[in-house]
């Protein structure tokens, strides 16, 4: 590089004292402009922006039979609708609800066919229409926490009488919505997507197991599996699939997300079972959200009386 000395430099190269300023009051702001914003996005990385209210609609004509409710109480909406599972939008339990948030739940329609006679693909706005009931179920994860949560929805049965299973039918198999461009990558999710679950067929008619579309006499939140998900209140909580868009009567044992992802530690059934251990935790206790020591788990979550005999002679610490 030339260096050039002073005598050397034509008065044309000089800039004006103005210019010099104004140049300096340019750089100034561009500096300060540029430290604002790695300021602000920092900022923004630590502290994100609570999500908005989410808008979703009142459930209308909503029946609270009194067989499903309880005495125990409630986890709050915030609770609920901040603390999630859902590895389609992410992997943080926090952040689900910020990425979920644009998620297009509208048009949707489920459809349900395979072993049955009158195979259907059912719109949203016709099981919105389906008897809505109230059901306050305990909710436990496979992680060892769990939620009292009031759920709006109908039960799983109403919805398979009207396509008619075959006599050949004996499992029932469902499958999430995947749209890579509204959700992350399959990769990131460290899950084979779409996300898919099953049922034996005698589970999915049980008069417990439902199809949620809402919660606390709400539409389903996105981050809770709008605009409807499945909810079978005795087993661990990734059997309740998110946002279904397909449902498959089959004569065998349909595949599941978290048993291909790790068949040692989640089998098909995965029953709540304080007596199984999970390969690599207890599942004697767990952690309700809002409470500060850890309670006991119940067998099959508490419903052992409803369900016990669906399992009659098998042996539950083998079929998991
Ligand atoms: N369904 C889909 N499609 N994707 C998921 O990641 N997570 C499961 C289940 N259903 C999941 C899903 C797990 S592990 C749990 S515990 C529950 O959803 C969490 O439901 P919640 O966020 O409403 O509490």
């Amino acid at each position: 590089m030339v260096i050039k000395k002073p005598n050397e430099i034509k008065s044309s190269e000089i800039t004006d004292e103005q210019t010099y300023l104004s140049r300096r009051n340019f750089i100034r702001a561009g500096l300060l402009a540029g430290t604002t914003l790695a300021t602000t996005g920092v900022y923004r990385f630590l502290n994100p922006p609570p999500p908005k209210p989410f808008i979703t609609a009142e459930i209308q004509d909503v029946t609270k039979p009194t067989d499903f409710q309880t005495t125990e109480k409630l986890n709050t909406f915030e609770e609920i609708t901040n603390y999630n599972n859902y590895y389609e939008f992410s992997t943080s339990k926090t952040a689900v609800a910020r990425q979920a948030e644009n998620f297009i739940t509208r048009p949707w329609t489920i459809e349900v066919g395979g072993l049955v006679r009158k195979p259907k693909t059912f719109d949203i706005e016709e099981l919105l229409k389906f008897g809505q009931e109230e059901r306050i179920y305990r909710f436990r994860c496979v992680e060892g926490w769990s939620m009292v949560i009031p759920w709006i929805g109908f039960s799983l049965k109403t919805l398979l009488d009207k396509v008619e299973p075959l006599g050949t039918a004996k499992y029932v198999a469902f499958e999430t919505l995947y749209d890579s461009k509204q959700m992350q990558s399959s990769f990131s999710a460290g899950i084979d997507l779409p996300y898919v679950e099953g049922l034996r067929l005698d589970e999915a008619l049980h008069p417990l197991t439902i199809l949620a579309t809402g919660l606390y006499g709400k539409q389903m939140p996105n981050q809770n599996g709008a605009p409807i998900r499945l909810i079978v209140p005795w087993k661990y909580g990734f059997k309740s699939i998110k946002s279904i868009v397909k449902i498959n009567l089959t004569s065998s044992e349909p595949p599941t997300t978290w048993n291909i992802a790790a068949p040692s530690e989640y089998g098909f059934y995965s029953n709540v079972n304080p007596n199984v251990r999970h390969p690599r935790w207890s599942q004697a206790t767990e952690k309700r959200i809002g409470e500060y020591t850890r309670r006991e788990t119940l067998l099959f979550n508490g419903y052992a009386d409803e369900v016990g005999k669906l399992y009659e002679g098998m042996d539950l610490k083998r079929f998991l």
